[in-house]
């Protein structure tokens, strides 16, 4: 039989060139209308741009590529609920950039972390972990606490996000300087850790 098919099946390049359209096709068809749906998604009630000490904090997160072993997004499956609390929406990432949401789980997820320990806890697990949690295998990261914050750099970041449609106000933007003023990579990070999912919806 001489097909077309069977040109295609005989003539490798051909066929990449083929299966490159054809899965290209596929692609668009789901990548397109999701852009679309990025854009029109809202805030979850209370969810607000990070105040200037989070914001830092998160910079350092990626930083250190903390996303390497944790993820934040509680998923909706009952043993995951039951050990996070209620599973995370698409309206409580709309201020992350890039989101954190991950898959990497070495460490527990991280979304609903805020609140579940004490600044000093956290203080001393970043500082090493094994003297609060003798098992982990989490590194130690004390350089955090020897370096101070960079105002000036937090406060163009949040010019860059306002540019990007954060909703930031010029007093965010005046004040940021002195929110961090002083303050160290520790203490942002601290920040950051201690608002995640704080205004999360509470599991029923
Ligand atoms: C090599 C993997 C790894 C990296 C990188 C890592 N962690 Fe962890 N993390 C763990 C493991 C494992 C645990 C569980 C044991 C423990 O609590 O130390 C953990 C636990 C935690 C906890 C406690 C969570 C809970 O619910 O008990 C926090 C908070 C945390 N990590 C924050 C961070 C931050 C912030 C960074 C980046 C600065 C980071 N981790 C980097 C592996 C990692």
């Amino acid at each position: 039989m001489n097909n077309s098919h069977e040109k295609i099946e005989k003539n490798v390049g051909l066929m990449a060139v083929l299966i490159a359209v054809a899965v290209s096709f596929g692609g668009l068809a789901e990548i397109v209308p999701l852009m679309y749906q990025a854009e029109a998604i809202e805030p979850s009630p209370g969810v607000v741009p990070y105040p200037a000490l989070q914001l830092a904090g998160r910079d350092i997160y990626v930083r250190e590529g903390c996303y390497n072993c944790h993820s934040q997004m509680v998923r909706t499956l009952q043993f995951e609920t039951a050990r996070y609390g209620r599973f995370s929406e698409s309206g409580e990432s709309v201020y992350d950039r890039p989101f954190q949401w991950g898959s990497k789980r070495t460490g527990p997820d991280l979304a609903r972390v805020g609140g579940r320990y004490s600044d000093d806890w956290h203080r001393v697990h970043l500082n090493n972990p094994r003297e609060v949690v003798p098992e982990s295998n989490m590194p130690g990261f004390p350089w955090l606490e020897k370096s101070t914050l960079d105002g000036l750099a937090i406060q163009k970041h949040m010019r860059a996000l306002r540019m990007l449609g954060d909703p930031y106000t010029d007093a965010d933007l005046a004040d940021a300087p002195k929110a961090v003023e002083g303050k160290t990579e520790m203490d942002a990070m601290v920040a950051y850790l201690q608002g995640l999912g704080r205004v999360a919806p509470k599991a029923e």
